[in-house]
């Protein structure tokens, strides 16, 4: 898909990786909106990189529905959505013989993966709407998962359960999807220079990144996330598939 003038949504799209996404989207000529619970840090982000910041909360379908509203009437029906937003604590599942929180597990697979799939769903149908381009392309979707969903260390069991949600579902929302002329693609990415990645013990989060065998460094959200989130947009044979984007790290057992 030709990125110049398309409308492009991006959850998350505030702060982090989303805003890298936004950052490189609006640099190839997308008519960028970014979602956010933060509306006040959406509307600073989207006068930066040139677009619009939207409310939104991921974890509640009136307000997706709302804020797509929003999008399309400022911006058109949009054909490439970029699921950005998410969340991170971690807990143990025992500690000092007091159990894993229920409540903050439901919230984590709320936004991280229950808000992912109505995004997708409300999204998938205004897309199935448009004309296909001369590719025969209607609409691009790319996920966010990470690389805990498949070496999580300890105290990431919510989180880990969250994005093995959206690598699971990756192929299945292609596979219904691709009739449509929309491609679903998900990327688990390593660890980026965030503020969800500095949430972290600044020690502990250095010396993860330092751990990549190469490049041993955090990620850049613009120049490697965004990128590659372009890339997937432009290469129509991209689908139905989860790429990690990691440097080659694998995460450690435990964070301490
Ligand atoms: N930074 C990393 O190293 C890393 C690694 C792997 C995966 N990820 C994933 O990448 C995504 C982006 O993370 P980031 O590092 O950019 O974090 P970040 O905290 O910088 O950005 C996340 C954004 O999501 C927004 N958000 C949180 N809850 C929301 C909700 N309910 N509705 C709408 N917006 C909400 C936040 O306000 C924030 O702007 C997350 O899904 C995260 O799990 C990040």
């Amino acid at each position: 898909m030709n990125i110049e003038g398309v409308t492009a949504i991006i959850t998350g799209g505030a702060s982090g990786l989303g805003a890298g996404v936004g950052r490189a989207l609006s640099k190839a000529g997308a008519k960028v909106a970014l979602l956010d619970i933060n509306q006040t840090l959406a509307e600073e982000t989207a006068v930066d990189i040139g677009g619009i910041g939207v409310a939104c909360d991921v974890s509640d379908e009136d307000s997706i529905r709302r804020a797509l509203e929003i999008a399309t009437a400022e911006l058109g029906v949009p054909r490439v959505l970029v699921n950005c937003a998410g969340i991170g604590p971690h807990q143990r599942m025992l500690t000092k013989g007091d159990s894993h929180s229920s409540d903050m597990y439901r919230n984590v697979i709320s936004v991280n993966l229950t808000g992912t799939f109505l995004c997708c769903n409300m999204a998938a149908q205004k897309m199935a709407e448009l004309s296909p381009d001369e590719q025969g392309e209607r609409g691009v979707i790319v996920n966010v998962a990470s690389i805990s969903a498949y070496d999580s260390p300890g105290g990431g069991v919510a989180y880990a359960a969250s994005k093995a949600g959206v690598v699971g579902m990756t192929l299945p929302m292609a596979r219904d999807l691709g009739k449509y002329g929309i491609r679903v693609m998900a990327i688990a990415p390593g660890t980026f220079e965030t503020p969800l990645f500095r949430t972290s013990p600044r020690d502990i989060a250095d010396r993860l990144a330092a751990e990549a065998p190469f490049p041993s460094r955090p990620g850049r959200p613009t120049e490697e996330f965004g990128a590659l989130v372009s890339h997937i947009v432009e290469n129509n044979f991209l689908n139905g598939e989860v790429i990690r984007l990691d440097a080659a790290n694998r995460m450690p057992a435990r964070f301490g």
